[in-house]
């Protein structure tokens, strides 16, 4: 079990008349619909119109389902099914996390999945025999933490950001960012708090974040996705300065700073995957993202 802690101070929390208390700072943390509400009114506030744009763009992609079988089947793409090109990618990427990164139980690992979205990793982590705690800022009944009702697993659910995460120090085996560390807006303070939560042998793993060779296609990435959204949707969604890609100096850099070694390993998407660098500079277009399983550990 991963001890939990307040997300504000950092203290032990007692069980109180139904909801978590810190005895330390005085805040009182419940539980609405199954899920834990960790993220305190003024970070809520904060992340109220990231939150509010996000969930809009991703329903309007056709992202939610009225049949459970689509989200049990995840990352399994439902054939003729919502986004079923992206979901046979994650597909191979998350083949590669079981094969790489975390096999089987036992040993059963305690592991974080932090910007969780629907959960899907934390259901296929639960079929694999582990404990995992599903973490996001959405708790949408179709796109965030809601939407983890349709697993056959129970786990739990816990809403708060990726900074704050309400968990001891060294409680966990594995933090994994599934898609979203992206989502930080300073790298450095993100792992930070990965590493508080991590126990001394603990590994984060980082899978499906777009990487860039270099800055500055990173940067165009950007810059076309808020004006792509602003035409598609009417927001450029970009009312928090989310970093959005890394690069491998990103990587290294973070590696020196917080004392880390990055494991890579990499996935085959198929031939048409492999040939857009060659295409984009046939095209002379910018340098497409590629997609590399990341393993950090403590050096
Ligand atoms: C692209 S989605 C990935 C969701 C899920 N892991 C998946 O692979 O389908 C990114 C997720 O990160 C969450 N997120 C963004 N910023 C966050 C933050 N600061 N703290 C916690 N979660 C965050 C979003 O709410 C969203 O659910």
């Amino acid at each position: 079990m991963i001890d939990l802690a307040c997300p504000s101070c950092r203290r032990a929390l007692c069980p109180h008349a139904g909801a978590l208390l810190c005895t330390a700072c005085g805040a009182e943390y419940r539980q609405v619909d199954g899920i834990h509400r960790f993220l305190p009114a003024e970070r809520a506030a904060h992340f109220q119109a990231f939150l509010a744009d996000y969930t809009a763009i991703r329903i309007a992609e056709g992202r939610a389902s009225a049949d459970p079988g689509y989200f049990r089947r995840l990352p399994e793409p439902t054939p003729g099914g919502p986004l079923e090109s992206q979901w046979e990618l994650r597909r191979r990427s998350w083949t590669t996390v079981r094969r790489r990164a975390v096999g089987p139980a036992p040993p059963a690992l305690e592991v974080v999945d932090i910007g969780a979205g629907v959960g899907w990793l934390s259901n296929r982590l639960a079929d694999l025999g582990h404990h995992p705690y599903a973490v996001d800022l959405s708790v949408d009944p179709d796109d965030g933490l809601g939407a983890a009702r349709h697993f056959e697993h129970s786990f739990p659910r816990m809403q708060a950001e990726m900074d704050a995460m309400p968990f001891g120090d060294g409680s966990a085996d594995v933090v994994v960012f599934n898609a979203s560390l992206h989502y930080s807006c300073d790298y450095h303070r993100t792992l930070v708090e990965a590493l508080r939560v991590l126990a001394p042998r603990g590994r984060i793993i980082v899978l499906d974040s777009p990487i860039y060779r270099h800055t500055a296609a990173g940067e165009a990435m950007v810059a076309e996705r808020r004006l792509d959204f602003e035409r598609r949707f009417g927001t450029r969604s970009d009312s928090l300065p989310s970093i959005g890609y890394l690069t491998p100096a990103m990587l290294h850099h973070l590696a020196g700073s917080l004392g880390l070694r990055w494991r890579r390993h990499h996935t085959w998407y198929g031939w048409a995957w492999a040939w857009r660098p060659w295409q984009a500079r046939l095209r002379s277009q910018r340098a497409p993202s590629r997609f590399t399983v990341l393993v950090g550990r403590r050096a």
